[in-house]
């Protein structure tokens, strides 16, 4: 609209058709500053595919140290806790790769009472440690967001257990 008024401006008054020009300007910045956000807060195409349960199948397929999975989750929960319990068993599961020498894993999710509930254990050599890298703050400060709690246990020797509970949000 200000573009399309600036152009009708811009013979006739060319500092005024410059002045709605840069009102066009800052309109677009902040409108791609929100869509930026949006995208932040995007629901990863994978769990509108496939819901929660069978995104996890898919992150327990690829993650090279055999893992079950084992979802109850008739209640279906805010994208966004979704999203994060998506983006948190992806990140566990890449440390169960990475670091645990574990030979077996699981990954438990359960949906009741408006809580979301995401277990991720494996029996490798613990000592997953949170100032060690950027994936376990990572997780923290996602869950914090959300009002949920983490709880990391993991003894030299192991077993590892990251178990994280969200309010469901909805
Ligand atoms: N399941 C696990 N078993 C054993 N050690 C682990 C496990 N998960 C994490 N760790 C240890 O804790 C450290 C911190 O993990 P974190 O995910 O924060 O960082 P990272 O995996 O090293 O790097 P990135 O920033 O790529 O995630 C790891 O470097 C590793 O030593
Ligand atoms: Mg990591």
């Amino acid at each position: 609209m200000l573009l399309g008024a600036a152009r009708r401006m811009a013979a006739r008054d060319p500092a005024g058709a410059d002045e709605l020009l840069e009102r066009a300007q800052s309109a677009a910045e902040q409108a791609l500053a929100e869509l930026r956000s949006v995208a932040r807060g995007i629901l990863p195409p994978v769990l509108a595919d496939r819901g929660l349960a069978g995104a996890l199948s898919g992150l327990a397929a690829d993650c090279g140290v055999p893992c079950r999975v084992e979802a109850d989750v008739p209640e279906r929960c805010a994208a966004s806790v979704e999203a994060t319990a998506y983006f948190v068993a992806a990140e566990a599961l890449t440390n169960v790769a990475k670091h645990s020498g574990a030979a077996r894993s699981s990954v438990t999710v359960r949906a009741r009472g408006g809580r979301l509930r995401l277990l991720v254990e494996d029996d490798g050599r613990g000592g997953a440690d949170e100032d060690g890298g950027s994936g376990l703050t990572g997780i923290r400060r996602r869950v914090a967001a959300l009002d949920g709690t983490l709880r990391l246990t993991s003894p030299p020797g192991g077993p590892t257990t990251l178990e994280v509970d969200l309010p469901c949000g909805r």
